[in-house]
């Protein structure tokens, strides 16, 4: 077609109706908001700030669980929706997933006595963590968990995933979903590593707009009864704890916090996203909850966040209970209030929270004002997702739940993330004539694919859901046929007690079966968790998985490992008798197919490490750090062990092809503080078969004056394809924010003098200048 003036008129003509409606409806709404802001009590506005679990209201002997079948108790919904006013519910019933229909009925019966009770006909906002599919319903289509979509690198399909994912929640009758995370995935040791997308802030930013855009939509109409409000979490600086350990304190230098933590958190405020929640730790011994300056002075006024701010998980209370910074639970209402919460996930004693607020506010502890600034931000919230005119959405208008169109984007997804780390003589791709042993407790689990948030918290209970999709084992024999393939397990899980806890299963009978096979298809990684039962003492994997690597490499046999782990549990006391490596990380309910693909060549791996994997417990250093982290060892004097040598790094990650990179130009050497830079490279495919290679393209500041520089940053990445004997030419550009960094103010500097841009071994120096 082509384009004329007058086509380009009606775009604009379009556009700008379409944005003039939107201001008229947002106009409109800001006025019903003002209007039931004059009508509502203290009481009720107390109750639009409250947020209980679904347990709380359901039939059963206390607040903690429900009978089975779940029903809703009208005495409990009476008190909690109608005398108290609450406006907000989560989480499922007993920690289990349900079906479509039966949260249609239960949160349908929740809006119906919510309207039904409260004055201004206000409806619930219901929300639940779906961070990788809708968790809690059975059937959804579970994705690969963040860590491997950032491995993927491919931010579309990240786009379609949330897409997906909001759909289904939808489908679900759940307008909220508490993600994406936006924690810096720095620390190997944390038990939440693999629900972020690493550990560089750059990627975590594309990915997380990414996600939003999915969840929300580019126009983030939320009323769209195919989109779901997202909420980021956790703000912020959750996952750089000093232990490892979860909710344990940290100390963050405030330019540390502004260049690492900050910047995936404000791209996605500034692509629209509706709430946000803020992190449950400790930062400089002041916590989160209770931090003014974090919640209002940065969120709420720096960056300008309008939306909905919800704690976690009985956060307020953890004020006072845990860490001590209010001496009484009305004390821990105040602090969080006063210093910005809008909504408290209490979850379970609602009365405590409320009873406690109207009377701070009586007390003139709490201002009207701040009271009617959160009650304001939730209504807006509501009337955004439409559910004032519309409360619920019925799965019968979503056919498209569970399509095989959605699992094949989950399976896409899992076919991209999984990366190729060490492939010694090109073992794989394996002939589909290969006679194998599958061995470990990874092989034959569909929990250990998904890891935690699947249909329960823990993920305890994946395999109740998941028995339709192929685990490694029932993957590779669809592969390859059953005769081809040999399982003894070696090691397995304990299904009961401790997560972690492990027997050994057949060990001796693995080791005479590897003899009688050609490979040896090895399944290691760990059982799945979540926040503190997934706290960790020691980050080598456990001794009997070493041990029984240990044993199959003394029969001589070629040995794939298969990593299938959440986070890069230390590998180096038998790395060296490992053939070839691939890390799986939790590829979702399609991640035993996607393997199986890539390991008998059906598909070419194409996943890059979303982070560094170390070698030892006291090296887990990530790619972002300073010069003095990579001292080498003194010539002949001492033996001092402070080189930087992880097993893989960052952006590590191989192909059944080979690329070659070359010509890597600069638009210029002398740049003028400002302007942009042009960069571009040349990327061949020099080997023998069709591959996808993603392109990184890294800066450093050489110098700088207010703090010591980091040794490189990631500034851009691309995904390519070519054929063999292709080559394209990648084209990026370069800003001053790309160039500037974080002073010890927390002000940003953009500072003259000398720079580089580095693309895989290429570099090439530039000089910033006034
Ligand atoms: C977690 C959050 C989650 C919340 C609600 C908390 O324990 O830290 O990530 O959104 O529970 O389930």
């Amino acid at each position: 077609m082509r384009i004329t003036l007058k086509h380009i008129a009606l775009v604009i003509v379009g556009v700008t109706f379409a944005t003039a409606s939107a201001q008229q409806k947002q106009t409109d709404t800001d006025k019903k908001v003002e209007t039931l802001l004059t009508k509502m009590t203290l009481e009720e506005k107390v109750g639009q700030m409250t947020q209980i679990t679904l347990d709380v209201i359901g039939k059963g002997k206390d607040r903690y669980s429900s009978f089975e079948p779940l029903t809703l108790d009208p005495a409990e919904m009476k008190k909690a929706l109608g005398d108290y006013h609450i406006g907000s519910v989560l989480n499922t019933a007993n920690n289990r997933a349900l079906t479509t229909k039966k949260w249609f009925e239960i949160i349908s019966e929740i809006q119906k006595t919510s309207i039904q009770l409260n004055a201004h006909k206000i409806p619930v906002i219901y929300g639940v963590d779906e961070i990788h599919g809708a968790t809690y319903t059975a059937g959804a289509t579970m994705f690969p968990q963040q860590i491997a979509q950032a491995a993927a690198r491919n931010p579309q399909l990240v786009e379609k995933g949330a897409a997906i994912t909001a759909y289904e929640t939808r489908a679900s009758n759940i307008p909220w979903n508490f993600g994406p995370v936006l924690d810096l995935g720095m620390d190997p040791r944390f038990s939440r590593m693999w629900e972020s997308f690493g550990e560089d802030p750059y990627l975590a930013s594309v990915l997380g707009v990414a996600m939003i855009n999915g969840l929300e939509g580019k126009d983030n109409n939320i009323g769209n009864p195919e989109k779901v409000a997202a909420s980021l979490k956790h703000f912020l600086g959750y996952h750089a704890t000093a232990s490892g350990k979860d909710r344990t304190p940290s100390y963050i230098s405030e330019d540390a916090l502004r260049e690492y933590h900050l910047p995936a958190f404000k791209a996605a405020i500034d692509a629209g996203a509706h709430t946000i929640m803020i992190n449950s730790g400790i930062i400089n011994g002041v916590p989160v909850h209770a931090n003014y300056t974090i919640l209002t002075k940065l969120l709420k006024e720096e960056l300008g966040f309008k939306g909905l701010v919800v704690t976690d998980w009985a956060d307020i209370e953890n004020l006072h209970r845990r860490d001590r910074v209010a001496a009484t639970d009305k004390e821990a209402v105040m602090l969080a209030i006063n210093a910005g919460i809008d909504m408290s996930m209490v979850p379970y004693k609602y009365e405590v929270f409320c009873d406690n607020l109207i009377q701070l506010v009586k007390e003139g502890k709490v201002k009207q004002e701040r009271i009617d600034d959160a009650v304001r931000r939730i209504l807006k919230v509501k009337y955004a997702l439409n559910l004032f005119d519309k409360p619920n959405t019925n799965p019968k208008d979503y056919p498209e739940f569970g399509s095989k169109e959605f699992e094949k984007a989950s399976y896409d997804m899992a076919a991209e993330a999984i990366t190729l780390l060490k492939n010694e003589g090109n073992i794989l791709p394996l002939k589909k004539t290969t006679k194998v042993l599958i061995t470990g407790p990874n092989a034959n689990s569909m929990r250990t694919l998904n890891g935690a948030w699947t249909y329960s918290w823990q993920g305890e209970k994946v395999e109740e859901f998941a028995g339709q999709y192929n685990t490694i084992l029932e993957a590779v024999q669809n592969e390859i046929g059953k005769a081809n393939v040999t399982y003894v397990p070696g090691v397995s899980y304990k299904m009961d007690g401790h997560y972690y806890d492990e027997f050994a299963d057949k060990m001796d009978e693995a080791i005479v079966a590897a003899k009688n096979s050609d490979v040896i298809l090895l399944c290691l990684g760990e059982n799945t968790y979540t926040e503190k039962p997934g706290d960790l003492n020691d980050l080598y994997l456990s001794e009997l998985q070493t041990e029984l690597a240990k044993k199959l490499s003394a029969t001589g046999k070629p040995i794939v490992l298969i990593l299938n782990e959440g986070r890069p549990r230390i590998i180096s006391r038998f790395e060296q008798q490992m053939n070839a490596i691939v890390q799986t990380y939790l590829p979702g309910n399609f991640g035993g197919d996607a393997l199986a693909d890539i390991l008998f060549g059906d598909v070419n791996p194409s996943g890059k490490l979303p982070y560094t994997y170390p070698r030892f417990p006291n090296a887990t250093i990530s790619y972002i750090h300073k010069p003095s982290e990579e001292q080498k060892k003194a010539e002949g004097v001492y033996n001092y062990e402070a080189d930087y040598n992880p097993q893989f790094l960052f952006g590590d990650g191989l192909s059944y092809t080979t690329f070659g990179y070359s010509n890597l130009t600069i638009d210029k050497t002398q740049l003028k503080k400002g302007n942009n830079l042009k960069v571009s490279v040349t990327v061949t495919n020099t080997g023998k078969v069709t591959g996808k290679e993603v392109v990184h393209l890294f800066t450093s500041d050489v110098y700088a004056s207010s703090v010591t520089p980091d040794v490189k940053r990631l500034r851009r990445f691309e995904k390519i394809e070519l054929k063999p004997g292709e080559s394209k030419t990648v084209w990026f550009e370069i800003t001053p924010a790309d160039l500037s960094y974080i002073g010890r103010d927390g002000k940003t500097i953009l500072e003259t003098g000398e720079f580089e841009v580095m693309v895989e071994h290429l570099k090439a120096s530039f000089t910033l200048i006034e």
